[in-house]
């Protein structure tokens, strides 16, 4: 592991595992016969989506990923979103629901659940495993939402700090070199 940095561990794989379960759980109830969309945003959301389908048990599921940066830099989000890869399955009479690993400022979201809904889907929601509503700068409110975690900058599930720790199995918050808890 890099020695420039630590490692606090925040929600343990296990817990993470247990949540992600209890949402399949409701996420099955709310859309058993609908024609479903589950938009993965890349690429924080990879790990939770792929534990969030296998708790899931549906008839008609579409799994699909857009890849989405907000210009800007560092560990800020501005509003300016830039698509990087759109979907390709058409939307239209679908409900839609949006996977996240986290949502900060809610820039994002707010931009996305705006355009999906504008190729026609009957619904487009939000499911995010991770919610700092501390930072939030928009109105945006996830409709399904695994933890509330307080401003601290988190890796590991899925998320990184430039690009990496991505793959560490707990979601930690991350400490630099001299910084106190
Ligand atoms: P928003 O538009 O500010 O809500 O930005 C959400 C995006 O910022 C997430 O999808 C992440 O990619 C990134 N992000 C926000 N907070 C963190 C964090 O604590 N760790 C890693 N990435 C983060
Ligand atoms: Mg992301």
């Amino acid at each position: 592991m890099d020695a420039r940095y630590s490692f606090e561990t925040l929600i343990s794989a296990e817990e993470l595992a247990a949540k992600v379960a209890e949402l399949g759980e409701i996420i099955t109830r709310d859309y058993k016969d609908k024609d479903t969309v589950f938009v993965g945003i890349l690429k924080g959301s990879f790990i939770f989506m792929s534990d969030l389908v296998r708790q899931v048990r549906l008839n008609r599921l579409e799994i699909c990923f857009m890849m989405v940066s907000s210009y800007g830099s560092g560990t800020r989000s501005s509003g300016n979103i830039i698509i990087k890869k759109d979907l390709e399955n058409d939307l239209e009479g679908k409900h839609v629901l949006i996977v996240e690993d986290i949502i900060d400022s809610g820039n994002t979201l707010t931009y996305l659940k705006k355009y999906l809904a504008n190729r026609r889907a009957a619904s487009v929601k939000v499911c995010t495993i991770l919610d700092k509503p501390s930072r939030r700068e928009t109105d945006l409110v996830p409709d399904y939402r695994g933890f509330e975690i307080p401003d601290a900058f988190a890796v590991g599930y899925g998320l990184d700090y430039q690009e990496h720790f991505r793959e560490l199995p707990d979601l930690c918050v991350l400490r630099r070199d001299g910084e106190q808890a």
